[in-house]
């Protein structure tokens, strides 16, 4: 039995696309509430991982335990519905919505996952300091303003787990930082996140740094 205390863990996990075996017998676990940072050079299966973890993808072979759910195999529906309910996204591209406002667009994530509400639309956009920031456009914020509403917008249905693929990718040193702050305070708040970054300083600021090498797991 998984402990309820663990949000993720993977048992022997393997992820092959034809001769490549891109993720390679990984065990991994993430307590709840935890902030890790998913590191490794570029090919070592950073994106195979999260695609696994966020229901995007299935394994080859081995299995996925989610919030005390075993993942592994999910059906297309199930992983669509298992995805909307406890999972909240960042990328490295904003995928905003041009002609919608910060608010429109975070309002626009509730729909498709329930209905909208207004409120706590405005709440999450809060929560990542963008409360004064509620009817511009994506063209009239700064790249770190943008990124940040697609934090509110991963955040607004209340996911237990947050993961970000290279969250502050496309962003300078500045809006780097405000947007880490987010994280932070959202770990603060007790929330799980998972975030890829080839970036040591952002490594640096999670609780623990998992390393693949070659799709495996080495520390
Ligand atoms: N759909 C696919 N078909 C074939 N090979 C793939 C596919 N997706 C990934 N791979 C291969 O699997 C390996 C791991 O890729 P992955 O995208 O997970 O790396 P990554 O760590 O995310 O790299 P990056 O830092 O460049 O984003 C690579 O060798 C890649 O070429
Ligand atoms: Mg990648």
């Amino acid at each position: 039995m998984t402990q309820p205390k663990i949000a993720i863990e993977t048992r022997h996990l393997t992820r092959k696309f034809g001769d490549i075996v891109a993720l390679d017998d990984a065990n991994i676990s993430v307590r709840k509430g935890e902030f890790v940072a998913l590191m490794g050079a570029s090919g070592s299966g950073k994106t195979t991982l999260m695609n696994i973890l966020t229901c995007l993808d299935s394994a080859s072979s081995g299995e996925v335990w989610l919030d005390g759910v075993n993942a592994t195999a999910f059906n297309e529906e199930e992983r669509r519905e298992f995805r909307a309910r406890h999972i909240g996204l960042v990328f490295q591209q904003f995928h905003l919505i041009p002609y919608l406002t910060a608010l429109e667009n975070v309002m626009l994530a509730q729909y498709y996952h329930s209905v909208p509400d207004e409120p706590s639309a405005r709440h999450a956009l809060e929560l990542v300091g963008m409360g004064h920031r509620l009817e511009h456009l994506p063209n009239q914020l700064s790249g770190g303003e943008q990124q940040r509403v697609c934090i509110a917008r991963a955040l607004v249905n209340e996911p237990p787990l947050i993961f970000a693929d290279e969250p502050t990718g496309n962003l300078d040193e500045e809006n780097e930082r405000k947007v880490l702050e987010t994280f932070q305070h959202l770990h603060d708040e007790g929330r799980t996140i998972i975030m890829v970054t080839h970036n040591p300083v952002l490594g640096g600021c999670a609780e623990r740094i998992i390393r693949l090498q070659h799709g495996k797991i080495v520390s």
